[in-house]
């Protein structure tokens, strides 16, 4: 049977089977590539409306949404932090019954994932997380879609991360699990992922046969990976935090020497912004192996292709 995600929500990556995934892939493809045209796209969504409410700032996420909608026929509404005051001005529930009554779906960029998760309960349409203190869908989709085009079969794959056990590794945990991906997370102590999710994804890596691997020494989580991934030290909204994270993420640093451990055909990947010189320095990011501007376009085709199945 054909799948579909006509009236779904994503509020976390384990909303979503691996089949259901593969088919944003295929979707995502047939799409970037050229096999569906512009032309066809334009009637996927004609006439349907997407509010983007976001409480900070984005470039990726947004510009991925608003250009995705567009292509496919409908409309964008774009809902800025300081817009709306989610949760201020008035309750979360009243904001999303609101715009469920006005709009087709809705992508919440929200600090906290509980308001997301109040959200999608009572939107009465698909709500899609497009990035919360807990976790980032959105981006993982476009994560593995990059490795998936770059290195083909992702069951002989090997992944290892290199920061922060924040949002975007946790998604990235999940799906690598769930689509049978090999994961190693090195973190600096006090930073690991939280342990609900590492209980989540582990059983979805059993179920898999996936192998997920958690420690503190990024040498032994690069060693022999073909894919290595980081993300900023001071994520959004941690600011006050920022001396303190320089410091304990000092010896994290995607440089070319911590490269050389990985396979020499290994890719880097960067969800971005970047804070060059800190996680990451100018030589990988701008160097030959860097896939992460690809990725960041990729975050277009998945969330189209995401739109296309929630929509169609
Ligand atoms: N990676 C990512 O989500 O980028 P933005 O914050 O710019 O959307």
């Amino acid at each position: 049977m054909a799948v579909s995600l006509t009236g779904r929500n994503l509020v976390s990556i384990a909303d979503l089977s691996r089949e259901e995934i593969e088919e944003i892939w295929r979707v995502s493809e047939e799409q970037k590539s050229g096999k569906v045209s512009r032309e066809q796209m334009l009637d996927i969504a004609r006439g349907r409306t997407l509010a983007m409410i976001f409480d900070k700032s984005s470039l990726r996420t947004r510009i991925g949404f608003e250009v995705a909608i567009g292509q496919l026929g409908g409309h964008g509404v774009y809902l800025a932090p300081g817009d709306v005051r989610i949760g201020e001005r008035e309750t979360v529930a009243d904001v999303a019954r609101v715009l469920g009554r006005t709009v087709d779906a809705i992508s919440a960029r929200l600090s906290s994932h509980e308001v997301i998760q109040e959200f999608a309960e009572t939107a009465g349409v698909p709500v899609i997380n497009a990035m919360s203190n807990l976790e980032h869908p959105c981006q993982a989709l476009a994560d593995l879609f990059t490795v998936k085009e770059r290195k083909g079969e992702l069951s002989a794959v090997e992944v290892a991360w290199v920061g922060d056990g924040y949002n975007v590794c946790h998604s990235l945990m999940l799906i690598c699990a769930i689509c049978g991906v090999n994961l190693k997370v090195a973190t600096p102590v006090t930073y690991e992922p939280r342990p609900e999710i590492v209980n989540q994804a582990q059983d979805y890596a059993a179920a898999s046969g996936a192998s997920l691997a958690l420690g503190n020494d990024p040498e032994q989580a690069v060693e022999g990976a073909d894919v290595v991934y980081t993300d900023v030290w001071v994520s959004s909204g941690m600011e006050e935090q920022a001396h303190r994270r320089r410091a304990d993420f000092a010896a994290f640093q995607v440089n070319a020497e911590l490269l050389k451990k990985a396979k020499p055909d290994a890719i880097v990947l960067h969800c971005l912004p970047a804070h060059r010189g800190e996680e990451i320095t100018d030589e990988v990011l701008d160097g030959p192996q860097c896939a992460a501007f690809e990725q960041a376009e990729n975050r277009l085709h998945t969330q189209r292709a995401l739109l296309t199945l929630m929509l169609s």
